[in-house]
């Protein structure tokens, strides 16, 4: 009909949308009526029982209880609904022939029953001069109110409120409402005090800082009541000293009064504090806006509430003076800084230094600033949704197990009768899982270490109880080739063996590594008892390539190797061993656990420039990566377990310049061709290993980029900026 009337209105040239647009907002007979629900959206205290209906006949009803709008797929409605909690009901009434009806929402809370609301004195609490009948009310209907006068809770039990209470004296009155179904109300406290009152004692001079020791009068309004006094901080009583001429201070007191006179109620207690002698201090300044991260620059105003104080500061970060630039306009803040100020009045002491750093800056992923993978290193708790770390993995686009991957962790604890036996990746999974979803990649760590290895992998039939080298063998191979047939490609760089050189120039020691104790009982003498790791080589090599892994790059890692020195050259005659002998390695891993204050950045290049220039017998380089960068701020042989607030904070600035020239430096390397990763160990400061290393118990360090509350610190705004 609509269809026809438009269709001639147009042919009659009328405007036809206006007509339709008013059309359309009367009932329109094509339309299907919306449905209706019964009871109506409400708050109720019990599960309801909805019904819908519609007043097309012939109609069908669909609905949602899950907020999205109901179609012809969603529930048809055939019998009342049971709401038991908190629901949005949303309904659509069809008929073939007909537009669908509008979409009904009914919003249904369903809650424990209601408290009582709290009940209310008239008059309020205070101090009448004469007797008062106080009425108390409630606002639920039907409650009843129960009272004490005796400083008691009140409860059913106490006297039921049905008309005026008379106060003729100080009371407290407390009052409770209750209704049954619902909680008891909160209790309501109201005190009065009948009668006169004495006012209260005034000090001349007032309270305040003088220079000079001063003569104090107390006076009182009401006449012939008497002051009573007490310097010690204590309430005066009647029973204090009695005012009788001014009072000598020369030094900082609390003096408090009270004034007394029979038949009258005694007067509140006056304070006054005198704070006598040098000239004072000058207040803090204070910085508006608040400290803090803007994503767009801010005008800085410094205030101080000294009147006429004159305000200087400092924007290098160093201590202002007098010299400093004077505040006079607020300061524009356009980038990373932070203002110091103090405050200078003459005949005053300067105040004290406000220190305000603004970071104006927008948080990007970290790893969209450096041309090489930058990543960190995670323990599976961070991938749990509502962990801290987990909204700062997305900085990163590779990440390493902290230690989900390491023999201990994913092989049996037991010695199984076969091998591999039963593997447990629960953990490891969860990362490998969560970069998948997340395109980020995953570095593999660890395949062969003397440390976090279940012990019976090093016990066998060889000398006092240790495997020989035949068992050892046996069983490395069987966990390489377990590990590379789980996962394949998607692991694609992989620590082969870790830290097997030892800390004085020569292999770990046979009493620190059960891998050079197997060696050495078979036999194996000076360069030889490295033969494990080319065999580590080998075995990684063989079961990447056979199980879809020949992408994947092989990784010798150790610390210490930053920096020049015995270590250092032992680790290189590795390196050349390892080349001498083929073995497949793609390159060298520097963990790279450093301090503020050492080694020089000068010496982790020359360190990377060392062993990029290492080349393989097939012509090809080894490749460099950093895989567990952090910076404590305890210097190497420092046992202390904090650190005070201004030498952590020179520290940390330390830290963010030293982060930032590392990886400058790094992007060199990338540049060059010899460096093409580089990892934190760990992610926030609350959770890095280096809270629990080098002294007994737990210190609190701040290796890491972000803070214990997982917010970016300094170090990481200087790599983003
Ligand atoms: C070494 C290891 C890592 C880790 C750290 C400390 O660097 O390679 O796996 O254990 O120590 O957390």
């Amino acid at each position: 009909m609509l269809k026809i009337i438009l269709k001639q209105l147009k042919v009659i040239g009328v405007l036809p949308v206006l007509f339709f647009l008013a059309c359309n907002s009367a009932t329109d007979p094509g339309k299907v009526a919306t449905p209706a629900a019964k009871p109506g959206q409400g708050t109720y205290t019990a599960v309801q029982s909805v019904t819908l209906s519609c007043d097309t006949e012939g109609a069908a009803i669909y609905y949602t209880i899950d907020k999205t709008t109901p179609t012809s797929s969603s529930t048809l409605y055939a019998s009342p609904i049971s709401i038991a909690k908190t629901t949005t009901l949303k309904a659509i009434a069809i008929k073939s022939g007909m537009d669908d009806s509008d979409v009904m929402t009914a919003v249904y809370t369903i809650g424990p029953p209601g408290k009582v609301a709290t009940p209310a004195a008239s008059p309020d609490s205070g101090i009448y001069e004469l007797a008062q009948n106080v009425t108390l009310s409630c606002d639920t209907e039907g409650a009843a109110i129960y009272y004490t006068i005796d400083g008691k809770t009140p409860t059913s039990s106490s006297t039921l409120y049905a008309s005026p209470i008379t106060i003729d004296q100080k009371i407290t009155l407390k009052a409770i409402a209750i209704k049954s179904g619902m909680d008891d109300s909160d209790v309501m406290t109201a005190v009065y005090t009948i009668g006169k009152i004495i006012a209260t004692p005034a000090a001349s001079p007032d309270s305040g800082i003088y220079e000079l020791a001063q003569n104090v009068t107390l006076s009182c309004d009401t006449e012939g009541a008497a002051i009573y006094y007490t310097i010690d901080g204590k309430t005066p009583t009647s029973s204090s000293t009695l005012y009788a001429s001014p009072i000598t201070i020369d030094q900082k007191i609390t003096l408090k009064a009270i004034a007394v006179k029979s038949g009258m109620n005694n007067s509140d207690v006056m304070t006054a504090v005198y704070t006598i002698g040098p000239p004072g201090k000058v207040a803090t300044p204070a910085a508006s806006p608040d400290p803090g991260i803007y994503e767009l620059a801010q005008e800085v105003t410094l205030s101080c509430d000294t009147e006429g104080a004159e305000i200087y500061y400092t924007i290098d970060g160093k201590t202002p003076t007098s010299s400093s630039s004077p505040y006079t306009d607020p300061i524009n803040i356009d980038q990373r800084i932070t203002i110091k100020a103090i405050a200078v009045k003459s005949g005053m002491t300067n105040s004290d230094v406000m220190t305000a750093k603004y970071t104006i800056g927008k948080i990007i992923d970290l790893h969209t600033k450096w041309p090489f993978m930058t990543g960190a290193a995670a323990p599976s708790e961070a991938f749990n949704t509502s962990n801290g770390q987990y909204a700062l993995l997305k900085h990163f686009n590779v990440l390493v197990a902290e230690n989900e991957m390491k023999p201990q962790s994913i092989m049996p604890a037991s010695k199984p009768t076969t091998l591999p036996g039963t593997y447990n990746w629960t953990n490891a999974d969860k990362l490998v899982d969560y970069a998948k979803a997340n395109n980020t990649e995953v570095r593999g760590h660890v395949l062969v270490w003397h440390n976090q290895t279940t012990p019976w992998f090093f016990n066998g039939s060889g000398k006092d109880g240790r495997a020989t080298k035949d068992e050892l063998y046996e069983r490395m191979e069987s966990h390489i080739k377990t590990v590379f047939e789980k996962y394949k490609g998607d692991v694609l760089w992989w620590d082969v063996c870790n830290e097997v050189v030892g800390d004085d120039g020569a292999i770990r020691p046979a009493s620190s590594s059960k891998y050079t104790a197997i060696m050495e009982d078979s036999g194996l003498t000076g360069i030889d008892r490295y033969e494990f790791v080319l065999k580590a080589f080998e075995w990684a090599r063989q079961y990447a390539n056979e199980n879809e892994g020949t992408d994947v790059k092989l990784y010798l890692t150790d610390y210490s190797i930053e920096t020049s020195g015995a270590k250092q050259n032992e680790f290189a005659r590795l390196i050349d061993y390892l080349i001498a002998n083929n073995a497949p390695i793609d390159g060298v891993g520097f963990q790279c656990h450093i301090q503020y204050s050492w080694p020089e950045v000068s010496q982790i290049s020359s360190a990377i420039e060392k062993f990029a220039a290492k080349q393989r017998s097939d012509g090809k380089k080894l490749m460099t990566q950093v895989t567990e960068l952090d910076m404590s701020l305890f210097a190497y042989d420092d046992k202390s377990k904090t650190l005070s607030d201004s030498v952590r904070n020179t520290r940390l600035t330390t830290q963010a310049t030293r982060y930032r020239q590392l990886f400058d430096m790094f992007k060199q390397k990338y540049e060059a061709g010899k460096l093409d990763m580089v990892l934190v160990w760990g992610i926030d400061d609350g959770h890095s290993w280096l809270n629990n290393w080098q002294v007994d118990g737990l210190r609190t360090d701040y290796p890491l980029l972000f803070d214990r509350n997982y917010a970016p610190k300094d170090a990481y705004w200087e790599l983003v900026k």
